[in-house]
């Protein structure tokens, strides 16, 4: 199971949910508490209008209802502008369970859950997320047809997502060194649980060296054993010189301190939410350090998820690759930071321009 990381921060720094929803511009919010299982939840639909609303069910701690419920709506918008990139007929959404202090019975909480899917009639369908597995998957299963990620259905999008990931470090590493190929490079993969782990093997085999932290010792000794990567403590990553750094353990990571610090050329990695705000998107950009928005390029597991197994499947998420030059290039030719051009783009898919209103993206950063 994933583990969680710290706690989310409470509805701060907009203090009133309305207020983000507004901000944000979700559609619909349903909250529903299940005295029989004590199942807390809550799901957001951010936008529907290009199709039912695809994303992922999160299980963890958090401070207190409020906090759930903002990083639902928060992620939910994140869904909407990562379907709208891929280029996907869903819309984004997002469902939050709050994960309880004892857990008496697991599959008996996530048939709850189905229940509460069920309810929206399909203009929901669940995912996999942080905190859940495809077991849980199953259990939801049970009790409405509008899950992804059961055995039958494509099970853990991990696979995907690293595959997406390393077509988006190829895609930068040509951008930032003249169409460079990626053998040979220097890339540090911090955090290697289900995507980092999978990412580690997709680079090795492309003649890649690997530099790996995880808080997990036993998780990065499997990768130093399996693929050959050189372990460095956690608190450290910032420091190794190397030509991309690989965010895929927690968001929040890099911060305008680490964007000084860091001694790579490009930041791309699977993690939702690497940079703590804008400021770090443009810090980035200062240094001549190419960030590649992370919506854009961890978007492999949703498209596995909205595709099924189908014979396109790997060429569709291939196609990340050509996203992100495009990013890139609107970002060059706006002079803006790639994060918000690439927000930008997905503001001009769904509402036909972009949003010009700084408060929107204050505090509401893409997660
Ligand atoms: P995971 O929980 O399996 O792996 C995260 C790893 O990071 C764990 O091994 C954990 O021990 C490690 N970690 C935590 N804090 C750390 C720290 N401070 N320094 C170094 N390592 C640390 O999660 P998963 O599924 O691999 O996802 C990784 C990131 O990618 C998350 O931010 C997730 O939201 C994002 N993501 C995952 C997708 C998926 O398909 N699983 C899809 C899109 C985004």
């Amino acid at each position: 199971m994933r583990k969680s990381g710290s706690l989310p921060p409470d509805v701060t720094p907009g203090g009133d949910l309305f207020t983000l929803i507004r901000d944000l511009r979700v559609e619909r919010v349903y909250v529903r508490h299940d005295p029989v299982t004590g199942l807390d939840a809550v799901i957001a639909l951010h936008d529907t209008r290009r199709g039912p609303a695809l994303g992922g069910v999160r299980f963890r701690s958090y401070t207190n209802g409020n906090a759930a419920i903002a990083d639902a709506l928060r992620l939910a918008r994140a869904m909407s502008y990562k379907a709208a990139l891929a280029g996907i007929p869903y819309g984004g959404g997002k469902a939050v369970m709050l994960r309880p202090e004892t857990l008496p019975d697991r599959a008996q909480l996530f048939t709850a859950m189905g229940r509460f899917i069920e309810e929206l009639g399909g203009r929901y369908v669940a995912a996999m997320d942080s905190g859940t597995t495809v077991d849980d998957m199953e259990a939801i299963a049970r009790t409405t047809d509008h899950v992804t990620c059961t055995r039958a259905g494509g099970g853990d999008p991990a696979p995907y997502t690293a595959f997406g990931v390393r077509c988006g470090i190829e895609a930068a590493v040509a951008e930032r060194f003249d169409g460079k190929g990626i053998e040979g490079l220097r890339v540090v993969i911090q955090g290697v649980g289900h995507v980092g782990h999978h990412l580690a093997r997709e680079l090795s085999q492309r003649g890649v060296r690997l530099w790996v932290a995880d808080v997990d010792h036993d998780a990065a000794e499997r990768v130093r054993n399996t693929y050959g990567a050189q372990i460095v403590a956690p608190e450290e990553i910032f420091d190794i010189e190397c030509d991309v750094f690989a965010p895929c353990a927690l968001g929040g990571v890099i911060d305008k301190a680490a964007a000084v610090r860091l001694k790579c050329k490009v930041v791309a990695g699977a993690a939702n939410n690497p940079l703590t705000g804008p400021e770090v998107d443009a810090a980035l950009a200062a240094r001549g350090i190419l960030y590649a928005p992370d919506f854009v390029i961890n978007a492999g597991g949703l498209i596995a998820a909205a595709l099924g197994v189908e014979g396109r499947l790997m060429s569709k998420i291939a196609a990340i690759r050509d996203t992100l030059t495009a990013v890139f290039h609107a970002a060059h030719e706006q002079r803006t930071p790639p994060g918000r051009a690439a927000e930008r783009m997905a503001e001009e898919t769904l509402y036909g321009a972009p949003i010009e209103d700084p408060g929107a993206h204050s505090g509401a950063g893409v997660a």
